[in-house]
């Protein structure tokens, strides 16, 4: 469901070009659960960030569920993106100013699909989640834990394919990264795609493949 082939990407300093990717080939099939490790720098945020149609490759081919999309325009990427792609964050990127159950439905104001009850199917999500009870808890009322269990849920609500997660376990404690992996599992049950980048070789453990990445290139 999406290969790439000869992804680069380079970004310019000033008068310089950095190659932060210098060609990547990769398939990941529907259904796989998928950890990208390697060290601080390496391109793991860049080639997830251009896996999940937030940016471009500077050359080289993207096919996402067998249609080219590197060279699409920002409009059709972003229905791409809304369409078949949910991201986890490091930080979680809650909107503080809004509930819960607020934050979860708010991706449905960037999208065409049409969800019947977002409110009940966002109350479900969030109980599924473990935060039954919860959904009128601003971002400040919850543990860093709870706040990540809000933005999967998020992440759900347009039931995408794809779950894309940045070191989705980078904030908490071993325990808690430990529930949210458990999470991931369960999803990847489900059929979802599951993407993630982590530092950690024991969350990494949880996937079904590890892929390396080393100054931009894929290693094992
Ligand atoms: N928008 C940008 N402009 C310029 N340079 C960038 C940009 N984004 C990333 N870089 C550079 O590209 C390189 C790779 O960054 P990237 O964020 O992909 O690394 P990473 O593997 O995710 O690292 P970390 O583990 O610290 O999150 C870094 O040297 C970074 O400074
Ligand atoms: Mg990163």
């Amino acid at each position: 469901m999406i290969r790439l082939k000869g992804i680069k990407k380079a970004f310019s300093i000033g008068e310089r070009d950095i190659e932060v990717l210098k060609g990547i080939d990769l398939h990941i099939e529907k259904g796989e659960f998928v950890a990208i490790m390697g060290v601080s720098g390496s391109g793991k945020s860049t080639l997830l960030n251009i896996i999940g149609l937030m940016d471009r490759p500077t050359s080289g081919e993207y096919w996402l569920r067998g249609d080219r999309v590197a060279h699409l325009d920002d409009d059709r990427l972003s229905q791409l993106r809304n369409a078949y792609i949910g991201f986890v964050f490091q930080q979680f990127y809650l909107i503080e100013y809004l509930n819960a159950l607020e934050n979860v439905l708010l991706p449905l104001l960037y999208t065409s699909k049409n969800i019947p009850n977002p409110q009940r199917k966002a109350l479900a999500l969030l109980e599924k989640m473990g935060l039954k009870g919860r959904s009128k808890s601003r971002p400040s009322q919850l543990s860093g834990g709870e706040q990540q269990r809000v933005a999967i849920a998020r992440a759900l609500i347009n039931d995408p394919e794809v779950i894309l997660a940045d070191e989705p376990t980078g904030q908490l404690d071993s325990k808690t990264a430990s529930e949210i992996m458990s999470i991931f599992a369960q999803l990847n049950k489900e059929g979802k795609t599951i993407i993630m980048v982590t530092h950690d070789p024991d969350m990494a453990a949880k996937a079904k493949r590890i892929i390396k990445i080393k100054d931009g290139l894929i290693v094992g």
